[in-house]
């Protein structure tokens, strides 16, 4: 009893309390812009040394834009681009997870098999 009590508990706040929002996602990367770089539907970069992002895993899209954040403060971890840097600095821990959902849900050449 007190099992299953403690199981629903913690199932309801690592899973159902934080799933990520794509709708959320779609107006943050909207308000961020972020197309005039990564192109439309985030699959067509404006220069070839910028990355597609449309349909890549959301656990590596977190990842990368949580890295973007950490910058130079973790050289272990951090991504030092002053370009994706200077774009991440606003969002919370929950926003990143709501890009990545929806950046992941895009249609893209990127991923051909998930
Ligand atoms: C001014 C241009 C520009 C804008 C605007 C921009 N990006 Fe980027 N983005 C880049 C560049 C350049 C890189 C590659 C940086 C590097 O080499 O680490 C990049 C890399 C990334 C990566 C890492 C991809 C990978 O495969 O590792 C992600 C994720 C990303 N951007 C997401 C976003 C999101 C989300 C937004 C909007 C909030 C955004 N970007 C806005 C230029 C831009």
């Amino acid at each position: 009893m007190k099992v299953a009590l403690i199981t629903a508990v913690l199932l309801s706040s690592i899973g159902l309390a934080n799933a990520a929002s794509v709708d959320k996602g779609q107006a943050l990367v909207e308000k961020g812009n972020c197309a005039s770089c990564h192109g439309a539907g985030l699959n067509a970069p404006i220069l070839p040394a910028y990355p597609k992002l449309a349909g890549q895993h959301a656990d590596y899209i977190y990842y990368a834009l949580h890295a973007y954040q950490v910058g130079n403060s973790n050289a272990q971890y951090g991504r030092n681009n002053a370009v994706m840097s200077s774009q991440v600095q606003v969002f919370t821990e929950a926003d990143l997870h709501d890009i990545a959902a929806y950046v992941s849900s895009l249609p893209g050449s990127l991923v051909v098999k998930k």
